[in-house]
């Protein structure tokens, strides 16, 4: 862990809705998940701008924002269509987390999940599913941890399930 005195565990880190002027910083969090070895699907401005932040069935985006302003994660909820690909029971929420490896274990995936909770009561969704690789311990264990619940397998993945009480 960093502890230099502005290190960035000692920066204060701010959460706000994703902009289109986040694309970049966006998209950096995910080459970096990319080179870490943590991700194999797209991640390029144009993937970042249509999937997150102009995506029609967007809820919300929200960024981990350190004091200079980089990105270092970012969560994204929309709304689940009639037969999308996923899957996912229509009008569900569906969740996506990303944290940058060089900000990971510090808090800043629950903190992101607490305020799109909030979100996710206001626009009433009745449930929301993460859809998560089945050899994806990390992001399983940090949906388990949340509260979300394995529900369904399809080939490959495990999807977890929050259901509000
Ligand atoms: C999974 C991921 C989102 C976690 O983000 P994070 O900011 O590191 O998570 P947090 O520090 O907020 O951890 C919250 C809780 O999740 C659990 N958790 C997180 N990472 C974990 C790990 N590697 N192993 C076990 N539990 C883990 C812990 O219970 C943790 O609480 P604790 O620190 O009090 O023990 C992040 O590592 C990431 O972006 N991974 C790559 C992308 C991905 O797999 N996303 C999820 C599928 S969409």
């Amino acid at each position: 862990m960093n502890t230099a005195p502005n290190g960035p565990a000692t920066m204060a880190i701010s959460i706000r809705p994703a902009t289109r002027a986040d694309t970049e910083g966006i998209s950096r969090v995910l080459q970096e998940l990319v080179a870490a070895g943590k991700r194999i699907r797209p991640s390029d401005q144009e993937f970042t701008r249509t999937q997150y932040i102009e995506n029609p069935h967007r809820i919300q985006c929200f960024v981990a924002v350190d004091e200079d302003g980089a990105i270092l994660g970012f969560q994204s909820l929309s709304t689940a269509v009639e037969g999308n690909v996923y899957g996912t029971p229509t009008g569900w929420g569906m969740i996506g987390t990303h944290i940058s490896p060089r900000a990971a274990h510090r808090g800043l995936g629950a903190r992101l999940f607490t305020a799109m909770l909030d979100v996710a009561r206001q626009a009433g969704v009745p449930a929301i599913e993460a859809y998560i690789g089945a050899t994806n311990q990390e992001g399983q264990a940090y949906y388990e941890a949340l509260g979300f619940r394995t529900y369904r397998r399809p080939d490959g993945v495990v999807c977890k399930c929050y259901e509000f009480r």
